[in-house]
This record gives C-alpha cells, sequence and structure tokens, in this order.
C-alpha cells in the first residue's frame, strides 16, 4: 500500500491514481491515518492537477462508504431529494418537498444548516415555534410514510470523510475545486439514498459557480456519476446573479414560501420550485416533463400542495397556527426601509454580498457556534431589472442588534449597480441536464 507521502507525490506530477490509491486515502482520512498537513498537500494537488472522471468516481464512492448510509429502499422507486449548490433567499426545498409529495413522491431528507453568505433548509424550519430537525431513525421513516415528507439536519456519520475534507477545503482555498465539489456533494446524495435526486447548480454572483460555463461543467459530472451508480438524475442550473424571490432570513423565508404555496405570490421563486419539483415527479414516475409541470401547477395552484406542508409540518412538531396566520411570528425591535439614493433601473445586484448583509442583521452565523435570530434579514423591494425613483424603498432591513443599521445600509447600497438603461434580462432556468 502506499504511504501518504507517495499518493501526494503521485497526483501532485500529474498522476491517474487507481481505485485503491484513493480508497486507502479517503481510509487514512476518516481513521485518522494520515495529518492534516498531508490532507490538505493532497486537497491542493487535486486542485492543480484536477483529476479524471474515473478518479472522481471512485472518490465519490469511497467518501460514499467512508460513514452511514440511509437505507430508503422501503419507497421503492418514489423517494427522492433534492439538493441545492447554495444561494441567497433559497428557500425552495420548503415548497418543492410539498408539492412533490402531493404526487406521491417520497421525501426523506437531510439538509444543512446556513454557511457563509448562503442560508439552510434546517435553520428556516427552525424558525417555526415546535419544529424538531433531529427524529430518530424510526420516526424518520414512518413520518415519510404517513406523510410523504420527512426533513432533519444532517446526521453525524452520513459520509464523515466529506466533513474532514470540506473542513480543509474551506481554510486552505481549495472549495472551487469541480472535482472535489463533485464529489462532496454526491458522497452526501448518495449516502442519503434517494433513487431520485435533483440538484439546483446555481450560477452567478451569489453562487459558488460564478459562470455559467463552470456550472454546466459541474452540472454534467455530478448527473454522470449519479448515473453510474444507479440513480435517477437531473440538473437544473439556475440563476444566483440576485436572490431567490425577495425574502432572505429565515422566519422571513419560511413566509415567503408560505405566500407562494397559498398562491398568493408568483415570480421568480415560484419558477424555480415548479422546475426542481416536476423534474424530481418526471423521474420518479418516469413521465414526459410537460406532464409533471402540468402536475405540479396543480398541486400549487390547488391548495393541495399547502395542506401538507402543514401535515408535514405539524407531524415535526411545528405550530402550524404560524403557517395560517403568519403575522406570529416575531417582529424584530429594528425595522429600517434603505431609500434609493437615485433614480434608475437597478442593472446588477451582488447576491453574495446581499447574504452577508443578512448575516450582519444577525439571520446567519459569522462563526460556526453564533445563535441566530430567526426573525432577522432582509426583504427586497426592488430586484435586477426594475427602475427606482430616487427616494424610493430599495428594501426593509429587520434586525434585533443596535448599532450596526447604518453599516448594512452601507452595505446593501455597495450591493446595487443602477444604470439609466434597462439591462438585458438574464434568463432564470439557464438549462437542465438530464
Ligand atoms: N456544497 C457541498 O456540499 N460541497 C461542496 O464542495 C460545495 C458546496
Amino acid at each position: 500500500m502506499m504511504t501518504a507521502y507517495e499518493l501526494i507525490l503521485k497526483k501532485r506530477n500529474g498522476g491517474e491514481l487507481s481505485k485503491e490509491e484513493i480508497e486507502s486515502f479517503v481510509s487514512k482520512v476518516v481513521s485518522g491515518g494520515i495529518d492534516d498537513a498531508q490532507t490538505a498537500a493532497f486537497l491542493m494537488a487535486v486542485y492543480f492537477r484536477g483529476m479524471t472522471d474515473r478518479e472522481t468516481a471512485y472518490l465519490t464512492d469511497a467518501m460514499t462508504r467512508s460513514g452511514d448510509t440511509v437505507d430508503l429502499s422501503a419507497f421503492g422507486s418514489l423517494s427522492a431529494d433534492k439538493h441545492s449548490t447554495g444561494g441567497v433567499g433559497d428557500k425552495t426545498s420548503l415548497i418543492v418537498a410539498p408539492v412533490a409529495a402531493c404526487l406521491g413522491l417520497k421525501i426523506a431528507k437531510m439538509s444543512g444548516r446556513g454557511l457563509g453568505h448562503t442560508g439552510g433548509t434546517v435553520d428556516k424550519l427552525e424558525s417555526i415555534p415546535g419544529f424538531r430537525t433531529s427524529l430518530s431513525p424510526e420516526e424518520f421513516i414512518s413520518q415519510t410514510e404517513k406523510t410523504g415528507i420527512a426533513l432533519i439536519g444532517a446526521t453525524g456519520n452520513l459520509a464523515p470523510a466529506d466533513k474532514k475534507l470540506y473542513a480543509l477545503r474551506d481554510v486552505i482555498a481549495a472549495v472551487d475545486s469541480i472535482p472535489l465539489i463533485v464529489s462532496s456533494i454526491m458522497s452526501k446524495k448518495l449516502a442519503a439514498g434517494a433513487k431520485n435526486i435533483v440538484l439546483d447548480v446555481k450560477t452567478g454572483s451569489g453562487a459558488f459557480m460564478k459562470t455559467a460555463e463552470d456550472a454546466c461543467l459541474l452540472a454534467e459530472k455530478m448527473v454522470s456519476i449519479g448515473k453510474a451508480c444507479g440513480r435517477n438524475i437531473a440538473a437544473v442550473i439556475t440563476d444566483m446573479n440576485k436572490p431567490l424571490g425577495h425574502n432572505v432570513g429565515n422566519a422571513l423565508e419560511v413566509v415567503e414560501a408560505v405566500n407562494v404555496l397559498r398562491g398568493e405570490k408568483t415570480g421568480d421563486l415560484r419558477e424555480v420550485c415548479l422546475a426542481l419539483a416536476s423534474n424530481m415527479v418526471a423521474l420518479a414516475k418516469n413521465m414526459p416533463i410537460s406532464e409533471a409541470e402540468k402536475l405540479c401547477a396543480e398541486a400549487l395552484d390547488s391548495g393541495k400542495a399547502f395542506i401538507k406542508m402543514k401535515e408535514w409540518i405539524g407531524a415535526q412538531g411545528g405550530d402550524v397556527r404560524y403557517l395560517d396566520n403568519v403575522s406570529l411570528f416575531p417582529e424584530t425591535s429594528i425595522k429600517y426601509e434603505v431609500l434609493s439614493p437615485r433614480s434608475g433601473y437597478i442593472s446588477g445586484m451582488d447576491a453574495e454580498k446581499i447574504g452577508l448583509v443578512s448575516v450582519l442583521l444577525g439571520a446567519g452565523r459569522e462563526k460556526k457556534d453564533d445563535v441566530i435570530d430567526p426573525a432577522a434579514g432582509l426583504v427586497l423591494c426592488k430586484k435586477t431589472g426594475e427602475y427606482v425613483e430616487r427616494g424610493e424603498a430599495l428594501c426593509t432591513l429587520y434586525t434585533n442588534k443596535t448599532g450596526i443599521v447604518r453599516q448594512a445600509e452601507k452595505e446593501y447600497l455597495d450591493s446595487l449597480v443602477f444604470s439609466d438603461l434597462r439591462p438585458e434580462e438574464i434568463p432564470l432556468i439557464i438549462k437542465t441536464v438530464v
């Protein structure tokens, strides 16, 4: 067996690693048989040398098997999962899961918490009083059986190799490497057990993949690994040059999801959710996408998906009165309107900066152990492409933190680009890879 030194040397010199060599690296990572300096050096060698598709597949497979895997075979071909590569204002899981469950799919899903400028579904759901984000394995399966949905925080031993590798990549500036992202995301999705997987690959100022070309390449590689592992899989590449929808922050995003589920809100958020849900339904039920689109729109428009959401939230202990009457969610002590310093079109938004403003307001964590404020965040009044008069409201900031509003206002204004000309429209759904 090669030593850690020899593995690093081979990759550093541009060699192609064998299945056994990659398996030995992953098993050393999990057992502690390699120190952080050598693991980091290996990751940096991969960052610069890349990996062949075969190496990426071996790495993904070894990472998938590095810990527990979830058995969803009880749900046959109907188990389904989604993953977003991370964005700002991305509350799609709260809508996609109930729509898909209305059509008989079984969504037994693990989600994450907020990371940097991006939010996490688990934090959003915890803003509903009583909602439990951890269930026993038996509850997780039986609730999915009964209601069609169970959503929990990722449990400790799912793809433990990824936890270790991701934490190191984060501190050595090696996150944005396609083979490392592919193996990180796909190992977690494959270990989570669903037969049908829909990926929402974000591209633009608020995404890891800043260009559509990189996002397409990432999507194609993830889809090809998913298929090689026997899963039905599709990737929808969607725009993240501006936040999705208008609300950024935890309770605020639950409220916006409820608005879409009650048919009170249309626009980009509804459109992305319908694209994701219909791809999921088309995969699981092996039906044409056009038919799946009709069924998903009907589930939303009839109010059935909202009823399903309440059934799911209630089953996990959440107080559904908050969904029927969103004014029950607590308000922040400070509510501040940011006014436009000039007239003109908004021609660009830096979604990552807006995500960081929401963190500053209290909606995310600056350090891993920070406590988030479920009520904090911002509501956008104007987005890219819209015209605004000088003095008109651009957004409202919500916070309980004193002394930060001026800074948040300045950073929000810095995230915007104004123009006298109407900007060209960027398509919301760029491509679907199946
Ligand atoms: N999300 C992940 O889970 N892993 C990555 O590498 C990047 C985004």
